[in-house]
């Protein structure tokens, strides 16, 4: 066959893919994606479907494992992460340091980071059953970092985790409840919840995963691996899109909710407006996701029993984008974020917490990621070339002659 090393090596020839719009850099066996006929696949099963039958902890054990679990597996699997949803003490300590105005997605990245101090036995990635434990830890503690992060951010006491609440529910009850008052989990936000974790767990090589492979293609420990990922997350034109949404529809609403010259601005480029929660790399026909998600907002809504003009904003827009040959003619559709910030709102979080749900959601596909990198026979280190542009060659001048 064809083998492009050879060529370098003679030719000295390399690829220039800005962006990396046209190069696989790994082989995976994790997730299907057919951006032409907006097809999304976990291991083969359909997203409608896993959306729609799933629950979020099994589609994690998927994506990790490569099947779904049986009953038992499944049992076991949650158990396991159960026991796992403590912080140690010390960890709160971080928080008080952090400025009360901090960004969520910063105080996530850097906790996970410094879980690498706190495990130290996990360090080893070849060592099975040091991937297994920080897989569970992992996947255990990242709600009560996020939780504890909103904490924070409102100047309330940390709520701990309570292991006799399944995944999602913990986590709201974490978030949500007040120690002094009665708290009620309504199960309309839990399976809500539950089914947008589902739509975010995995979108094969993303800026974000990609960035998760990079780091631990050094051998670097999955904690590390991760919470570089959370901060590739963190940008505006990929996880951050939910936040950045939602601040949209806002400043649409405070200028008297006129669409049509918002568009005009988008259009025209002014100061590189883009209308945040369209486009994508990948989807030039739909966005699967999208098309689950538009649905569960009006569920959600109508279920919450609440109206929200911003929801109404975001209808006219999509019609208004749907019918514009600037948009149709470049393939812009509403990708996953654009819907996911006006549920997340009806459920009570603030704007600066919907990039941590996303990240929550993310996290077995990172996983899964990470692991079948570390496990791939054969596999490199993430090491990128580059066309060189600068003075070729010239002799230093001493400080003194400059
Ligand atoms: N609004 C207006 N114009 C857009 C948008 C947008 N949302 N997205 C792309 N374009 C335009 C570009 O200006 C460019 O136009 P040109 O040909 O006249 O120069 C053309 O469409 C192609 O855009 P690129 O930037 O080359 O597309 P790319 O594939 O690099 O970017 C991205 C994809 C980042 C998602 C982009 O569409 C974007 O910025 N969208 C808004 C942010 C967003 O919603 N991000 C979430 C992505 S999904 C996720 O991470 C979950």
């Amino acid at each position: 066959g064809f083998d492009i090393g050879k060529l370098r090596a003679e030719t000295g020839l390399v690829t220039l893919d800005a962006g990396y719009g046209n190069t696989a850099g790994v082989k995976s066996a994790i997730t299907y994606l057919d951006g032409e006929q907006g097809i999304l696949r976990y291991r083969g099963y359909p997203i409608e479907q896993v959306a729609e039958r799933g629950n979020f902890l099994e589609t994690a054990y998927l994506l990790i494992n490569g099947e779904l679990p049986t009953v038992d597996e499944l049992a076991g699997f949650q158990t396991e992460i159960s026991q796992h949803t403590m912080l140690h003490e010390d960890v709160k300590r971080f928080y008080d340091g952090f400025p009360r105005d901090a960004h969520p997605m910063a105080m996530l990245s850097s906790v996970v980071s410094a879980l690498s101090t706190f495990y130290q036995d996990s360090h080893n990635p070849f060592d099975e059953e040091q991937r297994h434990i920080s897989t569970i830890r992992l996947l255990a503690k990242l709600p009560t970092i996020a939780a504890y992060a909103y904490k924070k951010a409102i100047g309330h006491p940390v709520v701990y985790p309570r292991n006799d609440l399944g995944y999602v529910e913990n986590f709201l009850q974490m978030t949500f409840s007040v120690p002094a008052e009665k708290y009620e989990l309504d199960p309309v936000v839990a399976s809500a919840l539950d089914k947008l974790l589902i739509l975010h767990a995995d979108h094969e090589q993303n800026c974000s995963t990609s960035t998760v492979r990079l780091v631990g293609s050094s051998q670097a420990n999955m904690f590390a691996s991760i919470s570089a990922g959370i901060s590739a997350l963190w940008g505006p034109l990929h996880g951050g899109a939910n936040q950045a949404v939602l601040e949209m529809l806002e400043q649409i609403q405070r200028d008297g909710g006129d669409v049509d010259s918002f568009i005009r601005k988008v259009k025209n480029k002014e100061d590189g407006v883009r209308l945040m929660g369209f486009g994508h790399r990948v989807y030039k026909s739909f966005d699967p996701r999208a098309k689950i998600i538009k649905d569960a907002a009006h569920q959600v809504l109508s279920a919450l029993g609440k109206s929200d003009e911003l929801l109404d904003i975001a209808l006219k827009l999509e019609e208004h984008a749907l019918q514009d040959d600037y948009f149709v003619s470049r393939n812009l559709y509403p990708n996953v974020d654009f819907y996911t910030g006006l549920i997340y709102r009806a459920m009570g979080f603030p704007t600066s917490m919907f990039t941590v749900l996303f990240a929550m959601g993310r996290l077995p596909g990172w996983i899964a990621q990470w692991h079948e990198m570390i496990k791939e026979p054969g596999s490199r280190i993430g090491r990128p070339r580059q066309i060189y542009t600068g003075v070729v060659e010239r002799d230093y001048v001493p400080v003194e002659q400059r």
